[in-house]
Parts: C-alpha cells; structure tokens; sequence
C-alpha cells in the first residue's frame, strides 16, 4: 500500500533529539530530560477517596457524555477561583475545559492560523507548543530571550517585520525549557506591543503556581482590557498530567471557535478526571497542597542547585538563575560543540535534552541544555550530576 499522507503531515519531520530520548529509556541511564512532576507529588489518597465516593454516588455523572466546553462545576469554580486569586478573566471572557494545555496550543493554532501565518515564539521554547504550530504549517518566528523574558526591541522588529503574525506564545513564569520569568515592565510592554500591532497573546501558565522564591508577578490576561489575551492553565503540574485537564480562558467570540473544534477532536474532556479536579479544589484544601508542592520542590531544587555548583559550575558551565518550576538551564562555554557534548553524556550514562531542541529552527548553534530536576530520584539528580561535571572537566 502507497499511504498518501497530506501535505500538511508529509512536511513534518521526527526531532533530531529524539535519538538521545532513545538512550533515556536505558535504565542504566539517569535520566535528566524529561519533565514530569515528581511521582511524590501527586494527590494519591485523595483522588482515590474521590473516586471510590463518586463512583459509589454518581456514576452516571462520570460514565455518560458530558458537555464540550467542560464540566459546569469545574467552569464555575476555576472562573471565580483565577477572577480573585490571579484577577485573570473579564465579562467579554469565558472558559473552556481542554484535555490538558496542549489541547489549546492545537485549537488556538487550528481557530487562528492559515497556512504561511506566523506565530512569534520566544526562543527557546516549549518543544511541544512548537510542533503544534508547525502541524498547521504556521510559520514560527523566534524572539531570543534575555534574563527577563523576550527582548523587546526583538519582538516589535518582528512584528514589524510579519504582518502575518496571528499570535505570540509566551510562557511567562519559569519558562520551559530556560527557567526564566518574565519582569512585570515586559509584561506591560508585550501587552502594549501586542494591543498596538493586533496581534493576540497566548499566555502559557503551567509552572506559575511552583514559585520557590521571589515575587509573584501578574499574568498578562490580568491586563487584559481589549480581549487580546488567551490564558492556559492545567492542572498537569498541580495535580496529574496523566489526567488530562487543562483549560482556556479567553474572550466569547474566540472560545466558541475552540468549541467547535474541540467537538471534532474529542468531543469533551473526560469526566472522571474534570470532577476528580472540582472536588479535590473545593472539598480539600487546594492551597495546603499547593503549598506542600512547593515545599517539595524547594527542597528537591535546593539538593539540585546545591550540586551544579558543586559539579559543573567550577568546571565553566554555568546556568540561569532558578526561582520555580522544574528546569535549569545550563550553558557551556562559547566555542564548545553542544550536541557533542550531550552525546558523550549520554554514553556515560547521563541524559539531557539539548538547547537547540527548542529552538525555532533546530539547525541553529545553542551553546545550553536542559536539565530537570523533579522527575529523577535524590540519588539519581546527584549521580546524574556528577557524571555531568566529571564530563566538563574531561573535555572542557
Ligand atoms: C510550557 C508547557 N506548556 C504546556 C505543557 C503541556 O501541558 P499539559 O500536560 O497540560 O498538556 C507543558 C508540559 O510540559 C509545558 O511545559
């Protein structure tokens, strides 16, 4: 049989990095690369509790079809529960359940972008989001990223410079992969920038509730006067991404064209995981267990940081300053061949995903890797480190 696949899908090509994620599977391999939250994290009892009580009291609710634009109690709830927490929705807006964040990267890409549009990315930036774009054949346009967020003069340049700019993906707070935040001026002038080129803004908000240290800065959908802003949550991060719950939070006119075509691709978000997430938010306490999150990854962050200046740092690699979520970005020294670098780690047992995986055009020269610290064991975040300094002091 000749599988004649579309244009659209026949263009689109496996990463190069998926070669070292294949060496991650090997279990004599520490693995640094992926970006799961740690398995201590997650709610086990409660959402066993949750569970067994609502499958003994209302399993029709959970087993039949429910609505597309989600289960109304979760609507409700995270409607008013981000209006007073993060003053993040307005009366133009409205919420829309999704199968994780993902989810919104693909029905925002599939409502907004024809084919040859573009969207502005910081760069690096989510692999993920990345390739959603481009499935849709938009054209990604990269903004190099400084210590607080985009480079500004960057982003008006580009949006200058493509007036097929339809949206620009940011991922304000801890940003995957280079951990960076973004300082609440850029905030203000993304949203200037954006409001005066009439573009939109995809405001990307999976780590925000995973502050270590440091001041809370708004979100940018909290500025949000013009309906310009589409918000993402999860609860990926926070509760299970094996769950599959995120959602949108943007203004009507939009959020109906996400319905639609969330209705074509899987009809609704399953409701066992949508009524696990209201009752653990509203019959637990929500904000002890956040509190406890980032009690556990400042302690498994602390035990990170404290070996990569240990390990690498003295041996000339140097990383971003750290204040939440689940990376750290680290940087070797000009000159030195990256990829060549994350090779040899992995044929000495340790794997990290290599910078240039998140760039808008993989080809293009990173001089940085990724680093997660939440997923591996203590033992094996300190193993997989000093196997990542006793390289640098090999061949740097
Ligand atoms: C920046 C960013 N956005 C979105 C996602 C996807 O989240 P979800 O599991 O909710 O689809 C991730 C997952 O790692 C992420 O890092």
């Amino acid at each position: 049989m000749e599988y004649k696949i579309s244009d659209r899908v026949q263009t689109l090509k496996p990463s190069a990095i998926r070669e070292i994620f294949k060496y991650a599977a090997d279990p004599t391999v520490v693995s640094l690369s992926a970006g799961n939250p740690a398995p201590e994290a997650f709610p086990v009892k409660e959402v066993a509790e949750i569970s067994a009580r609502i499958m003994a009291e209302r399993p029709v609710d959970v087993l039949q079809y429910g609505l597309t634009e989600g289960y109304l109690p979760l609507r409700q709830h995270l409607t008013a529960y981000m209006k007073e927490k993060h003053q993040v929705g307005r009366d133009f807006d409205d919420i829309l359940i999704t199968s994780g964040a993902q989810q919104v990267m693909d029905l925002t890409t599939k409502s907004l972008c024809n084919e040859g549009d573009v969207v502005i990315c910081e760069a690096p930036s989510f692999i993920g989001s990345l390739n959603t774009f481009r499935s849709y054949n938009a054209r990604l346009r990269g903004v190099p990223m400084e210590s607080d967020g985009m480079d500004m003069n960057e982003l008006e340049r580009a949006l200058k410079e493509e007036p097929r700019a339809k949206f620009i993906y940011t991922i304000p707070n801890f940003q995957n992969p280079s951990g960076i935040t973004m300082s609440l001026e850029k905030r203000k002038q993304l949203y200037a920038l954006a409001k005066q080129y009439g573009v939109m803004i995809l405001e990307d908000n999976p780590y925000g509730d995973i502050r270590i240290k440091g001041e809370y800065i708004p979100c940018i959908k909290s500025m949000d006067e013009d309906g310009i802003v589409i918000y993402v949550g999860t609860f990926s991060k926070v509760i299970s991404p094996g769950m599959r719950v995120g959602y949108a939070i943007a203004p009507k006119p939009l959020l109906q064209k996400l319905v639609v075509c969330k209705q074509g691709a899987d009809v609704h978000t399953n409701m066992w995981s949508q009524i696990i997430c209201h009752e653990f938010m509203t019959k637990y306490d929500y904000e002890a267990h956040l509190a406890h999150l980032r009690e556990l990854y400042r302690v498994k962050s602390a035990l990170a940081l404290r070996k990569l200046d240990e390990c690498l740092v003295p041996n000339k690699i140097t990383y971003n300053p750290f204040e939440g979520g689940l990376f750290m970005w680290c940087t070797l020294p000009d000159g030195v061949d990256m990829p060549a670098f994350c090779k040899e780690a992995v044929l000495r047992k340790v794997c990290v995903v290599p910078g240039n995986a998140f760039l808008t055009d993989e080809s293009e020269p990173c001089q940085s890797f990724r680093i997660n610290y939440s997923t591996p064991t203590d033992e094996q975040l300190v193993r997989g480190i000093e196997l990542l300094g006793q390289l640098a002091k090999d061949v740097l």
